[in-house]
């Protein structure tokens, strides 16, 4: 009798565990860690979601290319300043210099992109989607459309709503040393060979001269003596005049990498990451292997879309993504 009952209750706990792991399995699949994002957020309340973002971005990047490099920017500019929340896509008001308006927006693209998503999504299931995983989402497509690798993201952003100028001082300057850089990341949860991974987004756009042309006032040993010819001639146009970070500005690939080998990275922090014994391993690594570089920079730009991210009534979902609500 007592056996009985003992070899029962030992077959209860077994279920009853067998069914928490079970339970535990199919929870996985719908949390992501501790900010309460997941990848099935937008399950129920907005189905098309990710086909209606993939569709407007293709479509926007069919007619222009070099957008794919102005939304992955706009989101690491959004999570670098207050999290992952929208904060860049504010416009200034009477009262408010928004983030949008520092010079340290330097030539932020895309914006139109975003509005024609949000606008779509709020015929089909209005208040629902934020623009912060909007621009999440837009950032991830970009990056497969040029090339680059293809991966899953989590949802269940909120819009923030503060946006402030003063805040853009936070962002990583173009002049920094690697030490710098690792602290600036560092600061946000991720390591330094994230720090490289991410600035591997530079195999995408330009920068302006008014960027790296304090790289050409005295000579340069980490610049390759041609190479800095090249830049010269782009400035003889001006700070506004473009120079492309690598040799396929359109192209998500390791080229950029391959021309930090070969010192011809445009900007100091570009060129810092191979100059550095702190990170040139990580570079000299990428450069050799695009598989291991399109792993570790997918893995670290679903960390990038974590950093303080908004949640409940901490943040909103905004109607129209240039306004608070
Ligand atoms: C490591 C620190 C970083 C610094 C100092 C930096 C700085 C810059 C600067 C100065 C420009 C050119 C702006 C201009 O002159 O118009 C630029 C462009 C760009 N940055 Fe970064 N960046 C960094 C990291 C990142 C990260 C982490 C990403 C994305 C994951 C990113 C994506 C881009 C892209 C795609 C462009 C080209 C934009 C275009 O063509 O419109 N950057 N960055
Ligand atoms: C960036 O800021 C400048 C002022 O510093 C402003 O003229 C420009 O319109 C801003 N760019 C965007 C995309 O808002
Ligand atoms: C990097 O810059 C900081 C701040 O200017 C400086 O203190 C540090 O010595 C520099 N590190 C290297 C390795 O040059």
């Amino acid at each position: 009798m007592y056996k009985t009952s003992l070899r029962t209750l030992k077959m209860s706990i077994s279920n009853f565990l067998t069914m928490f792991l079970l339970i535990e399995v199919v929870a996985c699949d719908f949390r992501y860690g501790p900010d309460g994002l997941n990848m099935n957020y937008y399950f129920m309340s907005c189905p098309f979601v990710e086909p209606v973002v993939q569709n407007i971005v293709n479509n926007a990047l069919q007619n222009d290319p070099t957008l794919a490099a102005g939304l992955i920017r706009m989101h690491f500019h959004d999570c670098f300043i207050e999290g992952c929340d929208g904060s860049v896509l504010i416009e200034s008001t009477k009262d408010n210099k928004a983030e949008k308006d520092s010079p340290g927006n330097l030539s932020l693209r895309g914006f139109e992109v975003i509005d024609g998503i949000k606008e779509e999504l709020e015929r089909r299931c209005p208040g629902v989607v934020s623009c912060a995983d909007i621009v999440a989402l837009a950032a991830r497509d970009a990056v497969s459309f040029a090339g680059g690798p293809v991966y899953d993201i989590p949802k269940g952003r909120k819009d923030g709503r503060r946006s402030k100028i003063e805040d853009t001082i936070n962002l990583p300057f173009p002049t920094f040393n690697a030490s710098q850089l690792i602290t600036s990341f560092a600061r946000r949860g991720l390591s330094p060979q994230e720090m490289v991974a991410l600035s591997g987004a530079h195999t995408l756009g330009v920068a302006t001269c008014g960027s790296f042309k304090n790289r050409l006032s005295q000579v340069d040993p980490t610049l390759d003596s041609e190479f800095s010819k090249t830049l010269s001639k782009t400035c003889s146009s001006g700070d506004k005049a473009e120079q492309p970070f690598d040799a396929t500005r359109n192209d998500f690939d390791n080229v950029y990498y391959n021309g930090l080998l070969r010192k011809n990275g445009v900007l100091t922090t570009d060129q810092t990451l191979f100059t550095s014994p702190q990170t040139r391993n990580i570079v000299y690594a990428y450069a050799m292997n695009q598989a291991m570089f399109f792993f570790d920079f997918q893995r670290a730009m679903v960390k990038m879309g974590l950093i303080d991210v908004k949640q409940g009534s901490n943040g909103e979902v905004r109607q129209n993504c240039r306004i608070i609500n």
